[in-house]
């Protein structure tokens, strides 16, 4: 397949493109800096596109069989609106372009709930703290995205991962419609779960959590190497 990936610099986003080649896929890997983009391969076509740029989103698009996006900004004060833009202008792209495959990557943050293996801590303060503070304007985009990917009439995806972190290899996550257990997803597995949609349609039209259960990182861990950028 010939697929757009957007977000292909960050970390889940240079794992896909990664796996997306190896299953023999041609890939458009979208990024704004294309000069410190690491990956090279004869399949592989690095296209700069800032999303907030409709122009340069339709040619990222055009002529494509299916489009991914592990898109990310980082939380901050700020009012935050690169999810929702960059989702509005690839949806008009791809409907231009009559390209229907779309998977997104949102967040459990967008839909809090306690998990039954976490304490009073995670579950009363710190998970409230996150969605409501200090992510507050990060996920409140992400479900204006969320919004407008589900009123397209394209064969949409959309996906959210728990807390991440890194794992090397592909472990056997789980694909849970509604609320899942798990807290924690490993970018790898993020990466597999979005390649793995272009396998069929069992999850269009749907919104599924993604859960690794194996390695998980302690939360003191989790917070100091992704939440504090300390990694
Ligand atoms: N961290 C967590 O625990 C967690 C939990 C749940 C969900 N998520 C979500 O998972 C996704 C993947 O996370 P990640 O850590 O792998 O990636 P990330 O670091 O959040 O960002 C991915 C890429 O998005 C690109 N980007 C940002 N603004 C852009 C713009 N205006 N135009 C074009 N590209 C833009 C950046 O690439 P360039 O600068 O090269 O353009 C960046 O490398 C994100 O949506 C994140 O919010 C994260």
């Amino acid at each position: 397949m010939r697929i757009t990936v957007f977000g292909a610099s960050g970390p889940t986003g240079r794992l896909l493109t990664e796996q997306a080649l190896a299953a023999g896929h041609r890939v458009a890997a979208v990024t704004r800096r294309t000069g410190s983009f690491p990956l090279r391969h004869d399949h592989l076509e690095v296209v700069g596109a800032d999303v907030l740029d409709p122009v340069a989103v339709d040619t990222a698009v055009e002529g494509r069989d299916a489009v991914l996006s592990t898109l990310g900004v980082p939380p901050g004060r700020e009012p935050i609106r690169t999810y929702s833009q960059g989702v509005a202008h690839i949806i008009e792209a791809m409907a231009r372009h009559r390209v229907r495959r779309l998977g997104v990557v949102s967040s459990s943050g967008v839909d809090p709930h306690p998990y039954p293996d976490a304490g009073f801590l995670f579950n009363r303060l710190l998970l409230p703290y996150v969605t409501r503070v200090a992510g507050r304007t990060l996920y409140a985009d992400m479900r204006r995205m969320e919004a407008l990917v589900r009123a397209s009439d394209l064969d949409w995806t959309i996906v959210r991962p728990g807390g991440l972190y890194h794992l090397p290899a592909v472990t056997a996550y789980t694909v849970v419609e509604g609320h899942p257990d798990g807290r924690f997803t490993s970018r790898a597995d993020l990466a597999a779960s979005l390649l793995a949609l272009l396998d069929g349609d069992r999850y269009v039209r749907r919104t599924v959590g993604v859960v690794t259960t194996a390695d998980n990182p302690t939360l003191l861990r989790w917070l100091r190497h992704e939440a504090l950028g300390t990694r």
